[in-house]
């Protein structure tokens, strides 16, 4: 055999060997409990659920916040995949069992950086995605917060400080570095369309309000990263 094709053939086996291995990694490690393909059910499907799909982490994540949280994962849900199940009443309100939420696996960053390459490729829902028309606007802090705290009432839900805000939905002071832009976006315009059993409402908010939104996350998303 010459040396060429030699070199060929033992690219060709390293590269499908190593493909097999991640796709069985990411069954046996990461399926158990993210789902990768859509599942159509009722709603016990998402009181079940033990973590966000995964099937459109392409055109949701940034890969190198995947690469870096995959290494060393920080909790984003304070409530866990579905908060009531997290949840206990007490005399002052509601509050996070702590202790039912577990540890989330880690990666070293060989096996990070091969994972988060894989889940770049997974673009279902493209289509959501390439109708979404947004550049960024520059926002005042106390606007944008006036905007999302008291006419949205993202904060009832939502984080938009290490401090302030809700618990049931992932945090959004990272959003920005943790999703892509035209996700979020989107997420915020039609949730439903991104999950069926989202617990995300549609507030059916004008493209203006939108776009507000969206810049406020932005600027925390900047101011975080300093
Ligand atoms: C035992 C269940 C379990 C397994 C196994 C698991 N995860 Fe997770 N994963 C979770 C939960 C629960 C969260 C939400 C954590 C949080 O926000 O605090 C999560 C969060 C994530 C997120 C961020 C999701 C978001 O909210 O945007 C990514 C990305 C992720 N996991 C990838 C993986 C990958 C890749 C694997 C396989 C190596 C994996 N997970 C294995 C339960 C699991
Ligand atoms: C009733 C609670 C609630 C309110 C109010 C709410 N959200 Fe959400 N939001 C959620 C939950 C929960 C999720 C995650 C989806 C799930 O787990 O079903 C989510 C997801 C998101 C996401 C995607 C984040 C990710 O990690 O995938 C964005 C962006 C978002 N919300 C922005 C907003 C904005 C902006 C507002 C205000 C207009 C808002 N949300 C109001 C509960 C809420």
């Amino acid at each position: 055999m010459g040396i060429l094709l030699k070199t060929v053939v033992i690219l060709l086996f390293t590269l499908s060997s190593s493909f097999a291995d991640i796709s069985t990694f990411i069954k046996n490690d990461c399926a158990t409990c993210h789902s990768f393909k859509e599942v159509k059910s009722d709603f016990t499907e998402r009181i079940k659920r033990k973590a966000s799909p995964l099937y459109y982490a392409g055109n949701k994540y940034k890969e190198e916040w995947l690469v870096l949280w995959l290494q060393n994962p920080t909790r984003i849900r304070p409530g866990g995949s579905f908060p009531p199940n997290h949840t206990i009443v007490t005399d002052e309100g509601d509050i996070i069992d702590d202790k039912t939420l577990d540890k989330h696996v880690s990666l070293s960053l060989p096996q990070a950086k091969e994972v988060a390459s894989y889940l770049m490729g997974l673009k279902t829902k493209q289509e959501l995605i390439d109708k979404i028309d947004y550049s960024p606007k520059k926002i005042s802090k106390s606007s944008g917060k006036l905007n999302f705290v008291k006419f949205q009432a993202c904060q009832s839900c939502h984080k938009d400080s290490r401090d302030e805000g809700g618990v049931s939905g992932p945090e959004l002071y990272t959003a920005w570095n943790r999703l892509q832009e035209k996700y979020i976006v989107s997420y915020i315009t039609e949730p439903e369309l991104w999950d069926d059993h989202t617990m995300m409402p549609n507030k059916n908010l004008k493209k203006s309000r939108i776009q507000k939104l969206v810049d406020y996350l932005k600027l925390l998303g900047e101011e975080n990263e300093k």
